[in-house]
């Protein structure tokens, strides 16, 4: 398939690098289509692999990973074009984290999400939440944190979500652990628990864990 990855930072290329590995034809997508980050990807990882703006990628791919900054997405959105993004799954992997004050805070939350606003930006986009609650490494290869954890997904497109399920067991995930959260609101309940992920990352000393919800009997 043909996918395209927004975001040049770890997270995209540690997605994209994954994708790559499976077999699919993967863009890096920036602001600029010089991006070194995003060449520098490409040059290391074969044929199947290429770089441009964030337009030029929305346009060619068949499914969408937006891996940038979360209070940037929107825009990133708006750069990439709503109408690159028709009847296309986005798969939105991005936490609306603002250290800029020297405290965590959140670009949006409570009645909003980054995940709502990409899918209101894009209306005939078909957003996924998902993977945000965890480490990129731990996204593509979830055997890094022993046992059985789980992930999350939401979106209002049933077959969207199946979709981004199927693609997250080839990352690793059994479709058992994956948890789907309804409607793309989830999203405000996966990115409002970054404060206790980045807590917890302090506390263990390593960002290499990730959360069991257990039920009782
Ligand atoms: N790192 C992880 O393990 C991890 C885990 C879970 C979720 N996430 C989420 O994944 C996303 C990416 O994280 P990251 O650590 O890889 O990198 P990041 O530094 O959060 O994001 C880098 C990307 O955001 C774009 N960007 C930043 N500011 C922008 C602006 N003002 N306008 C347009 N684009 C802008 C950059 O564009 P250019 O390419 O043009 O520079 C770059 O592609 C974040 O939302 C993060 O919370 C990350």
């Amino acid at each position: 398939m043909r996918i395209g990855v927004l975001g040049t930072g770890i997270a995209g290329r540690t997605i994209a690098t994954k994708l790559i590995q499976l077999g699919h034809e993967v863009q890096l997508g920036s602001r600029t289509a010089d991006n070194e980050a995003a060449l520098a990807w490409a040059d290391a990882n074969g044929d199947s692999a290429g770089a441009g703006t964030f337009a030029d990628v929305a346009a060619a791919a068949e499914l969408v990973f937006n891996c940038t900054a979360g209070g940037a997405s929107v825009e990133v959105l708006r750069a990439a074009g709503a109408d690159n993004l028709e009847g296309k799954v986005l798969v939105d992997v991005s936490n609306p984290l603002d250290f800029s004050t020297g405290q965590l805070l959140l670009t949006v939350s409570n009645a909003d999400s980054v995940g709502e606003q990409l899918q209101a930006a894009a209306p005939a986009a078909r957003v996924v939440k998902a993977l945000n609650t965890v480490n990129c490494q731990v996204m593509v290869q979830p055997s890094l944190v022993p046992g059985e954890h789980s992930v999350f997904v939401c979106g209002n497109d049933e077959a969207a979500k199946r979709q981004v399920i199927d693609l997250l067991g080839a990352f690793g995930w059994p479709a058992e652990r994956v948890i789907d959260l309804g409607d793309i609101t989830g999203s405000r309940a996966t990115e409002m628990y970054l404060p206790l992920w980045v807590r917890l990352m302090g506390r263990l000393g390593t960002p290499l864990f990730n959360v069991v919800p257990v039920q009782a009997p």
